[in-house]
């Protein structure tokens, strides 16, 4: 197959060092899309970027659906290779193979309290959203903790996610501090957020404000022309823009926000914004045109994907060779720790 990359390590002038990963529970959508595969296609070129397939974090509130997470794991991997993650330039691995992951969450979690956790406004809404509130597992609840291991195992400087995880960094940076002043060595190294560049996240086709699988409001990078079209038919709009005369409205109409981040013709764009405003231009208009723009910007995603779907050993074979070069950096910065913490008896 030629649509496949070797890898060469061109990582000596990349300055930055990025971790960044998703929880596979499903196939990714074009709300991920917009929220950060974009930006780490770019930043791929530039920085020493690590993917992470984070199938243990997945666990602490899928835990009683193991299948799931595992079969999410391949099909995570086709989205990210669909939209051009390049595994030549990104090292893309999966979470519960790098052993040093957990053991540096063990030591850092005498370095957080449990008031300090409590008050972490992404669990506290996690907590809330899921109905954990009466019985509240102990892994779901230290999640942030591990997620600070994943940032640190790496070093990372940038962390490329959606606003609802800057929580984390913030959690992952108090770590790193702690840990340097009590060890008396600049070990771990603080990281920064790095939001999506358009500030603006995706929302549902329903109009609610996150586009989620379990809002069941998502439109998958993966969808067929079919599912599309019946996704955008049955989009949200402005719910008073009852006759085609009507003035309807633009500004937080689902439409035109996704119009704005997808369509490239904005003189088009603006166009129909004006006459919609005005009066005169039905709904369904201008959906047939988002659903054309859609439609080119999903098609070759979904043609390659089906190419990575169809050859599954070879794909798990470049995660694999991925898991292998993190397995190695992260066990670096474990010996590190250790040796701080005097955890150094085989010298
Ligand atoms: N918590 C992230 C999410 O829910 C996934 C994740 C796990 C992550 N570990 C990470 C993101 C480390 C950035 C860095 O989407």
């Amino acid at each position: 197959m030629t649509v496949f990359f070797s890898y060469e390590s061109n990582l000596m002038n990349k300055k930055e060092t990025i971790l960044t990963g998703d929880r596979p529970t499903g196939k990714l959508h074009v709300g991920h899309y917009i929220g950060s595969l974009k930006n780490r296609v770019q930043l791929q070129k530039t920085c020493n970027q690590f993917v992470m397939i984070a199938d243990v974090q997945a666990l602490t509130d899928n835990f009683e659906d193991p299948q799931k997470v595992h079969d999410s794991v391949f099909q995570v991997m086709c989205d990210y290779l669909a939209v051009g993650i390049d595994p030549a330039q990104t090292t893309i691995f999966i979470q519960s193979m790098i052993p040093a992951i957990p053991e540096l969450t063990l030591y850092y979690m005498n370095l957080v309290t449990v008031a300090r956790l409590s008050r972490n406004p992404t669990v506290k809404a996690e907590i809330k959203q899921k109905g954990m509130e009466e019985s509240l597992p102990v892994g779901f609840f230290t999640y942030p903790i591990n997620q600070a291991a994943d940032i640190t195992a790496f070093k990372a400087t940038l962390v490329p996610v959606g606003e609802d995880q800057l929580p984390m960094i913030e959690q992952t940076n108090e770590i790193v501090r702690s840990f340097n002043r009590i060890y008396k060595k600049e070990v771990l190294v603080e990281a920064k957020g790095l939001l999506p560049v358009l500030g603006k996240r995706l929302v549902g086709i329903d109009g609610q404000a996150k586009m989620s699988k379990s809002l069941n409001n998502a439109i998958y990078l993966s969808d067929s022309l079919d599912e599309l079209s019946k996704k955008v038919r049955s989009m949200y709009t402005d719910p008073n823009h009852l006759r085609v005369e009507d003035p309807g409205k633009v500004e937080g109409n689902p439409v035109f926000d996704y119009l704005d981040l997808f369509a490239t013709d904005t003189h088009k764009v603006q166009e129909l914004k004006d006459h919609y405003a005005r009066g005169g231009l039905g709904d369904m208009v201008v959906k047939k045109y988002l659903l054309e723009v859609l439609e080119a910007f999903i098609s070759p995603i979904r043609e390659r994907r089906k190419l990575y779907e169809h050859d599954r050993a070879q794909v798990m074979q470049i995660l694999l060779e991925g898991t292998k070069r993190a397995a190695l950096v992260a066990q670096q910065t474990l010996a590190e720790v250790k040796e701080a913490m005097h955890l150094n008896y085989q010298k």
